[in-house]
């Protein structure tokens, strides 16, 4: 599939899925029980209802789960090539497996970075001999991601590139910001915004606010993530180009996102699980694991990306998977790395947000579907599709403790009883992942 890597491609795939709940939201696809064909990796055809199959094709059954199409990551961190000491691509395309994604967009604050042609040569063999899952590359925005030399944009949209970022940072030149945009509206690429004015943030450990004083740290301003998103829809204002604001953690940036959507502007916007589940309070319990950027904030900041996410203000959910070793985290608050080690309990996280009836079932599935659009593998439930699926139990029960696939241990959770489970993975009709207690 253009623009994106995995190891073995197995396009030949054959499966049949019986018994499930078909369930694709952005296609208004809901088979209460059905069946899905998968042929030569795509699928041939779907139905509701029991029938008998004359094939003779491997059978999963879905029996009491949802059966979507493959989940997509708009925002990971895979570290190879060179932070193999905290993560490999095999390591964590294992666990996006896990957390039942099937694709996920790999962040380019590795080193090199993919910030030209030859750098993004180094990379994609490595996806090729490694990735579990398909990886698409978003590539830097700026050399080196030092935010002062625009990449040659251009010859890496030639290569497939599809989205630019220098996440980790922000790209506050207005410049190079301009730039990108215009290249988006002339090419339809997305530019993808770390929104964090460094002036502001300090890069400070945590929410400024009430945790910062009772901790003695210096807080990161929320301003550090206002000022920089609305200079982005600002520009995107100005040239059409796609703006989308990563890891949204404010309130403040709604208001400025519902603005800019008002308008019709090509603005679009993520959350993380953490952001939904967490608060600047849980820094208290947890530390240096849930110190992340942007840094948790108030209660009234979860509840209001909770609302505009059932408003369709917020529109993907990314995790921001960030694996760390244990050293960068096993240290104070000032000097620990930033960042939670996401992938593997995202949906059985979100899913309790489901059951308290904070989100829909519809809105969870959209915003983890939708990203496949972005990066052109569009995946539906539709005959002449992507034989890719996640098939989730949302109330089967199983005790997390604590990350089994990813080097990162870096996740908060660990010995949660969670209810919704990730029992198969899916990729090109083959079963890349099935869930064993
Ligand atoms: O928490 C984070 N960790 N936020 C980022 O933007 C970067 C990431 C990382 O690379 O560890
Ligand atoms: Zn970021």
């Amino acid at each position: 599939m253009s623009g994106s890597y995995i190891k073995n491609p197995l396009k030949a795939g054959n499966l049949i899925i019986v018994n499930g709940h078909l369930y694709d939201p952005l296609e208004n696809i809901d088979i209460v029980n059905g069946w899905i064909i998968v042929e030569n990796g795509k699928i041939r055809d779907i139905g509701a209802g029991h029938r008998a199959f004359s094939c003779d094709y491997p059978i999963v059954d879905a029996q009491g789960s949802l059966v979507c199409p493959g989940f997509t990551d708009i925002h990971v961190h895979l570290r190879q090539p060179g932070g193999e000491h905290k993560a490999t691509i095999e390591s964590e395309t294992n666990a996006a497996l896990a957390g039942g994604y099937t694709h996920v967009l790999a962040m380019p604050n590795t080193s090199p970075p993919p910030d030209s042609v030859e750098n993004l040569d180094l990379i994609t063999p490595l996806l090729e001999k490694n990735a579990l899952c398909r990886v698409s590359v978003c590539a830097a925005a700026s050399i080196g991601r030092n935010g002062v030399k625009s990449v040659d944009y251009q010859e890496l949209i030639q290569k497939g590139i599809k989205v630019f970022s220098d996440d980790g940072d922000c790209l506050e030149d207005e410049t190079l910001l301009s730039a990108m945009l215009e290249k988006s509206a002339e090419t339809g690429v997305t530019f993808s915004d770390h929104c964090e004015i460094r002036a502001l943030s300090g890069k400070n450990p945590v929410n400024q606010g009430n945790v910062a004083v009772k901790l003695g740290l210096r807080g990161q301003k929320e301003s550090s993530e206002t000022v920089a998103a609305a200079k982005g829809i600002m520009l995107s204002y100005e040239t059409g180009g796609h703006y989308h604001i990563q890891h949204i953690s404010s309130s403040k940036t709604i208001e400025l996102v519902r603005w800019a959507k008002a308008r019709g502007l090509n603005v679009s916007c993520e959350v993380t699980p953490h952001h939904l589940i967490m608060s600047e309070t849980d820094v208290l319990t947890h530390g240096t694991i849930a110190k992340c950027a942007p840094p948790l904030r108030t209660e009234h900041d979860r509840r209001q990306l909770i609302s505009a996410l059932e408003d369709g203000i917020i529109e993907y959910i990314a995790t921001d998977h960030a694996p760390h070793d244990l050293k960068s985290k096993n240290t104070d608050m000032t000097s620990a790395s930033f960042g939670i080690a996401a992938i593997e309990t995202a949906v059985p996280l979100l899913l309790k947000l489901v059951h308290a009836g904070d989100i829909s079932m519809k809105t969870l599935i959209s915003c983890l579907t939708r990203g496949s659009y972005l990066l052109g593998c569009e995946k539906r439930l539709l005959p002449g599709s992507v034989g890719d699926f996640t098939i989730v139990d949302p109330d089967r029960e199983w005790m997390f403790s604590g990350n089994r696939y990813s080097m990162g241990k870096n996740n908060p959770f660990s010995g949660t009883l969670f209810k919704g489970c990730i029992i198969y993975t899916i990729i090109d009709g083959i079963v890349r992942y099935e869930f064993t207690c």
